[in-house]
């Protein structure tokens, strides 16, 4: 009988996760020459906007999801317990062996929370169970617990019984919260699974030139904000500080900026909308007499790609973008007081700058007067490979007998040599 894995999306960052698990397990039923894994898709409705969800299974070809929740915005709280309501009869009608959540989204933790509270009735007639559950980018902490992400790791982490890491300060996070080290595997970033594998289609995107950001010798220098953290945008004296930082870069060179909803609104609520233009409106020419930063709608996987691999720099509050411009060789300047992604910082193109304006535009001219793109190295098993290791894992694990034979699918990973320091 096919193993049976749910997995959960919901808001915009799991996309291009689970995407690489999805090709992963693809790949391996057509390797067996048969449906070795059975692959339940779940989208809770967190993200519902066409440019936040649809946009992307059509970019990264993912298929329809098999379940939609439909639970849409709310407080957290409310956006919590509504996915945790619908996801308990999902559960139990699909009655998968294994629940693979991703990141550190409200979708996340409730149904992380669900899987471990909810017996399923056992298949022909066996015992009743509770599915296993894997959290694939497992152990990250910015030790920052006025961020929603931050609970929803801890609680997420703190229930799996299959940790999958993409770097090493999550193992030794892990490890110093008391997980079990059988239970941690470092497998690798499956983010950038997907970034490597669509970057040539990328370069088919025709953005830059819809932004009129390139010319026949290539791309003009420009830079890309990308804002939504609550910390950020939600207090108005903040946000405007940052803004003017925005501005001062914006004498330089354009600052395009694809705006998530909730900064919109932050934007019309607060009555900021003079330090912006509508790129598309106004007219992306000429840049020096309309010094402002440049909205433009929220853009689709490969547009994005496309754009941040041309960008001459990015500013950013987001948690994965730090890691593709890593991989990139972008600058990334990160408006965060904390990363729970270090790597980024020791072997990447990664800087932070929080949300003082000093700082930002600082870091600003160091990158711009520099003639060199980002220098950076791969973080260990940035390879491509990560959603193969872990279908390696839990294969072995619940199909010991049918264990996976195919080269390039070995599991590297061995979470005993894992320290605390
Ligand atoms: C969520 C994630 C965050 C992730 C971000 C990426 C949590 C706690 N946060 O934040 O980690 O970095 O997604 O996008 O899960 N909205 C729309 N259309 C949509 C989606 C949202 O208009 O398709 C608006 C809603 O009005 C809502 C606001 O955006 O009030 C916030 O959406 P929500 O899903 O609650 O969290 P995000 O801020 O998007």
């Amino acid at each position: 009988m096919a193993l049976k894995i749910l997995s959960v999306v919901g808001a915009r960052p799991n996309f291009m996760k689970i995407a690489a698990i999805y090709d992963a397990i693809k790949e391996f039923n057509q390797l067996s020459l048969r449906e070795e894994i059975r692959h339940v898709l779940v989208h809770t409705g967190q993200h519902y906007d066409a440019n936040m969800s649809d946009f992307f299974f059509n970019d990264l070809e993912l298929p329809k999801p098999d379940l939609f929740l439909g639970v849409g915005s709310a407080s957290h709280s409310e956006q919590t317990a509504k996915i945790m309501e619908r996801f308990e009869g999902v559960l139990q009608n699909e009655r998968p062996r294994i629940v693979i959540v991703v990141g550190d989204v409200n979708s996340t933790l409730a149904c992380a929370l669900v899987t471990k509270k909810t017996w399923c009735p056992g298949v022909d007639e066996g015992e009743s169970y509770i599915p296993s559950l894997a959290h694939v980018e497992a152990g990250l902490r910015s030790f920052d617990r006025s961020m929603p992400e931050e609970i929803n790791r801890i609680v997420t982490d703190s229930v799996s019984d299959y940790l999958f890491t993409t770097e090493e300060s999550a193992n030794r996070n892990l490890v110093r919260e008391g997980v079990p080290q059988k239970k941690i595997h470092f497998v690798g970033n499956v983010m950038i699974d997907t970034l490597l594998r669509h970057r040539s289609k990328a370069k088919e995107s025709t953005i830059l030139s819809d932004l009129q950001l390139s010319n026949g010798a290539g791309a003009k220098s420009f830079a890309i904000l990308t804002l939504h953290r609550p910390s950020n945008v939600d207090d108005k004296d903040t946000f405007s500080r940052m803004l003017e930082a925005f501005l001062e870069i914006s004498k330089c060179m354009p600052v395009i900026f694809p705006a998530h909803p909730r900064t919109l609104k932050r934007i019309q609520e607060a009555d900021l909308s003079d330090y912006f233009v509508d790129h598309f409106m106004e007219g992306p020419e000429p840049w020096d007499s309309r010094v402002r930063i440049r909205l433009i709608p929220p853009l689709g996987y490969l547009d994005f790609l496309s754009l941040m691999s041309e960008a001459k720099v990015v500013l950013t509050d987001s948690g994965g973008i730090q890691e593709e411009t890593t991989i990139l060789g972008v600058p990334c300047i990160t408006l965060r007081e904390s990363t729970e992604r270090p790597v980024t910082l020791e072997d990447g193109t990664n800087v932070l700058a929080g949300s003082d304006p000093q700082r930002i535009v600082n870091e600003f001219n160091k990158v711009s007067h520099s003639k060199m793109k980002g220098h950076s190295s791969s973080p260990r098993y940035w390879d491509g490979n990560a959603a193969k290791r872990i279908l390696k894992v839990l294969f072995d694990e619940f199909c010991p007998e049918r264990s996976i034979r195919i080269p390039h699918w070995k599991a590297e990973t061995k979470s005993n040599e894992f320290s605390q320091s």
